[in-house]
């Protein structure tokens, strides 16, 4: 923030500005941008030391209890999750069966809700039971939005093996293949840092859900429901599709894409596009993820080729907007290098972020007050009731 905020009252009301751009509405130990806006702050730890080194259980812990867990913790933690994948409600499956060919979002917008109708009934503010039903949460969603993207698309799905670790489970069950250890790996490290990140639009919406002191999967399905949008989570699909033009068209002018790509967003920037990819509301010089992705990026299949078309993504857009690649924009080519269907690029989002709604639930409803903000009406007054005949003037 260069310039000191205006604080603007009216009456007995403070005016923030619209979207709430540099507003502060709530204190949260969980996670934030560090003073310095220089990295994403997971309970006290940098976001790319957590995502190069903890694993999906380790941070799962990390991001709901506070701190990284000690072996037996760690053993607790990763037993329950891997029994909870195994233990999606039949009915589930049967519903999934039955739903139009949708945006793979929507089985998890659903999905959640049918969770909830399952787990939800009965519904306690007890800290256990709240931590239980997280970690049910988080090892469930995934196998739903796996199973109902490929009962769409393949007619078949693969069930979840509670023997194996989550993300590589995941990453079978996503992709019907048995990824190597190195593919699992670099899946499971964006799970990692899509994790949390402060109040961003999804876990705020979760948050006002919660302090409604509705049940954790209807605030989750709420959840999801805003990370659909194409300005958060829905980016990642967007700039696969935009590197996948660039490539056809690079192709068609017989140009190598790393090359082409400078003319493309030239011409997208001319016709005032946003790139996909590109820009964050807190990151205004660099988004510490991309660090993490890009090192698994590199590695992963044709890693140079994508490596230079990013790196020459990246330098255009600083050199004409001063505006930095986000994590969306790495996670994209990583999921394209492994395989994974475009569509169910935002739905691996929601997978990794759903630890980090749920510890925000948590932390709202342990603490709660009704988030209820007010408006300035700014529509007619005084008008009366017309009688139908009188309406219409045409
Ligand atoms: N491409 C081109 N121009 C951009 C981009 C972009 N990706 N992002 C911002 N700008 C420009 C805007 O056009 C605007 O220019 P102007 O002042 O001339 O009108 C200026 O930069 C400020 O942009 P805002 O959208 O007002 O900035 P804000 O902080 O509200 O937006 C946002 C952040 C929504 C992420 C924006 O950068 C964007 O739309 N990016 C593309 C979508 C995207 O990649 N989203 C993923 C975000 S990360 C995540 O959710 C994990």
């Amino acid at each position: 923030m260069s310039q000191k905020p205006e604080c603007k009252t009216e009456g007995n009301y403070i005016v923030v500005p619209k979207g709430l751009v540099n507003v502060i509405v709530d204190e949260t130990k969980i996670s934030g941008v560090d003073p310095k806006g220089e990295s994403t702050i997971y309970r006290g730890f940098t976001i790319e030391d957590i995502g190069e080194n903890a694993s999906f259980y380790e941070a799962t812990y990390l991001i709901l209890y506070g701190e990284l867990p000690c072996e037996e913790e760690l053993k607790e933690v990763k037993n329950k999750i891997d029994k909870y994948r195994g233990q999606v409600p039949e009915k589930v499956f049967d519903a999934l069966k039955h739903v139009p060919v949708t945006h793979p979002m929507y089985y998890g917008i659903y999905g959640a809700s049918l969770l909830g109708q399952f787990y939800a009934s009965d519904w306690k503010f007890d800290p256990d039971f709240l931590y239980d039903h997280a970690l049910r949460l988080t090892a469930q969603l995934p196998v739903i939005f796996a199973a109902g993207w490929n009962l769409a698309h393949n007619g078949t799905f693969l069930r979840p093996d509670p023997t194996k670790d989550h993300a590589w489970d995941v990453l079978r069950m996503i992709t019907m293949r048995e990824p190597t250890e190195l593919e699992a790996r670099a899946f499971e490290s964006t799970l990692v840092i899509y994790m949390d990140h402060g109040f961003n639009a999804s876990t705020f919406t979760t948050r006002v859900i919660a302090s409604t002191l509705s049940d954790l999967y209807a605030a989750v399905a709420g959840g999801i429901a805003a990370l659909k949008g194409p300005l958060h989570g829905g980016a990642n699909e967007k700039a696969m599709e935009m590197f996948l033009d660039a490539k056809k068209r690079a192709e068609g002018k017989g140009v190598p894409l790393d090359e082409y790509i400078e003319e493309y967003i030239l011409e997208k920037l001319a016709k005032k596009e946003k790139i996909m990819g590109f820009g964050h509301r807190i990151y205004k010089l660099h988004d510490p993820r991309t660090d993490v992705a890009a090192k698994f990026v590199a590695q992963l299949k044709d890693g140079d080729y994508w490596m230079k078309v990013l790196k020459k993504a990246e330098e255009v857009m600083w050199r004409e907007k001063k505006i930095p690649a986000n994590i969306d924009l790495y996670t994209a080519i990583l999921y394209y290098q492994l395989g994974i269907p475009i569509p169910m690029y935002t739905p691996i989002f929601a997978m990794g972020r759903v630890v980090g709604w749920s510890a925000h639930y948590i932390e709202q409803v342990l603490n709660n007050k009704l988030i209820r903000p007010t408006e300035k009406y700014v529509g007619p007054s005084g008008l009366k009731y017309q009688p139908m005949e009188t309406r219409c003037r045409k």
